[in-house]
């Protein structure tokens, strides 16, 4: 009989500040895997339609991943029989994932982690009827997060942000798009993208940085928005790119925070140095997106108001709808987007946590699943593919990352359910208890 040695060679917490190579890993073997969801479909670019429900699953599976990568999947069978496997049994780490589910590492494609306090007051006044906006008109909201990060050592940020990765990937992320955006001064949004790349060098797992210059008008441009916005064009967004801090620009093109024609300009200055671009649409409401459409944005995101227009639109292009409905729960909204809308009409949709102090400080995929499937009518199979594949096509990291195929990033998230739509199913705890992060093991205990 085959036998497992159930490896716990990695610890989730505490791991030093410092590089880690994927090269200098074992290689790992997951083998008796109950349920193998290797996301591999027919289907050319992001998701769509039936295609959500495709998660091709091999039971009895298993995967191997070498340096990094993944260069073998298939039945445990299989695996037994490589020639490459059997001379080098000793040489390779092993988990035994009978009885468990076995996916993708999550794609996260859209989190606020560079932020110093939680806002508890916010919370509160809330929770006693005070709306979004009406909260950040009398001082709270996005404003009232600036002055910790303005003031914060970037050390203090790097820990932040790294303790976030680090519970995220103990919940099966291992790829994350993370944000600036709580500074709002050159310096503060620089000194955020460089919080995030030091986190994410001392994190085994993937971070794609965001520029979110255009998050909110700060206090000191009050009533002059459109000097703030060519601070953000004309010094933020070219720093940005000359010292390789951000891949994406993000606007909060929304009532209270950009017009339409100041996102044209925040993404025109983008597409100038070379940077691709996403935006937060349609939260409080509605925009129209079309004339968007020639930057090739990879995301709308929240997408809570849109006309039937452009649902239409999207179905005929790959700028993905990005569904982010933790911030419809913690905001106590009775609605939320209407993913059956978007899925019918052939719109390609993600889900991300969006975590943030304001509207969602949660870290968890499996409860952004959850909620969608409670909340917004997806099915568990078509949760995993937006939290997945879906989210990598919105990070344009497809080719390497949100499915489990030979060649791809070794990003595997091992979860101690019989079957994938517990996943969704038990909110609240974590089944997660393996996450492999480019090849390199964590366990969640
Ligand atoms: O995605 N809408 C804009 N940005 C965040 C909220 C940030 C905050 O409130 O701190 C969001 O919901
Ligand atoms: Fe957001």
């Amino acid at each position: 009989m085959f036998t497992m040695k159930d490896s716990r060679t990695a610890k989730l917490r505490p791991v030093p500040v410092r590089k880690i190579r994927a090269d200098a890993v074992a290689p790992l073997l997951l083998a008796n895997i109950g349920q193998l969801l290797t996301m591999r479909s027919g289907s050319a670019g992001p998701r769509r339609g039936s295609a959500l429900k495709e998660l091709t699953i091999i039971t009895d599976g298993s995967v191997l991943c070498v340096a990094g990568k993944i260069v073998s999947v298939g039945t445990t069978k299989d695996a037994l029989r490589d020639l490459w496997l059997t001379s080098n049994r000793n040489k390779v780490t092993e988990i035994d994932c009978r009885g468990k589910v076995v996916l993708p590492g999550f794609v996260d494609s859209h989190t606020h982690p560079v932020f110093v306090n939680p806002r508890l007051v916010d919370f509160e006044k809330r929770i006693e009827g005070a709306s979004y906006e009406e909260i950040a008109s009398a001082g709270g909201g996005i404003r009232s997060s600036l002055e910790a990060v303005r003031k914060a050592p970037k050390k203090q940020l790097v820990e932040k942000v790294l303790t976030a990765f680090r519970d995220m990937a103990a919940h099966g992320t291992t790829t994350v798009e993370a944000k600036s955006g709580y500074g709002l001064t050159l310096v503060s949004e620089l000194k955020s993208l460089a919080a995030i790349r030091d986190a994410a060098s001392a994190w085994p797992g993937t971070a794609v940085p965001t520029l979110l210059g255009a998050h909110v008008v700060p206090e000191e441009f009050r009533n002059c928005s459109q000097k703030y916005i060519e601070l953000v064009c004309t010094e933020m967004i070219p720093r940005a790119a000359r010292e390789r801090l951000a891949q994406f620009v993000d606007v909060f093109c929304d009532k209270g925070a950009f017009t339409p024609s100041q996102t044209e300009q925040v993404f025109a200055a983008a597409q100038a140095n070379g940077l691709a671009v996403r935006a937060h649409m349609g939260q409080l409401s509605e925009t129209t997106l079309a004339p968007f459409l020639r930057f090739k944005p990879a995301s709308f995101d929240h997408m809570d108001q849109v006309s039937d227009s452009d649902v239409q639109q999207l179905a005929k292009h790959d700028t993905v709808a990005t569904l982010v409905p933790g911030a419809n729960y913690f905001l106590g909204l009775k609605h939320y987007p209407n993913a059956r809308r978007l899925i019918d009409a052939g719109a390609p949709v993600a889900l991300a946590t969006d975590y943030n102090p304001g509207t969602s400080p949660t870290i968890s995929m499996p409860m952004a699943m959850s909620l969608a499937c409670t909340q917004m009518n997806m099915s568990p199979a078509e949760g995993i593919t937006a939290s997945t594949i879906n989210g990598a096509w919105s990070l344009r990291l497809a080719h390497r990352k949100g499915s489990i195929e030979a060649g791809k990033d070794a990003d595997l998230a091992v979860f101690a359910v019989k079957d994938y739509r517990e996943i969704p199913y038990w909110f609240g705890p974590n089944h997660c208890t393996h996450t492999i992060l480019n090849g390199i093991l964590a366990s969640a205990d």
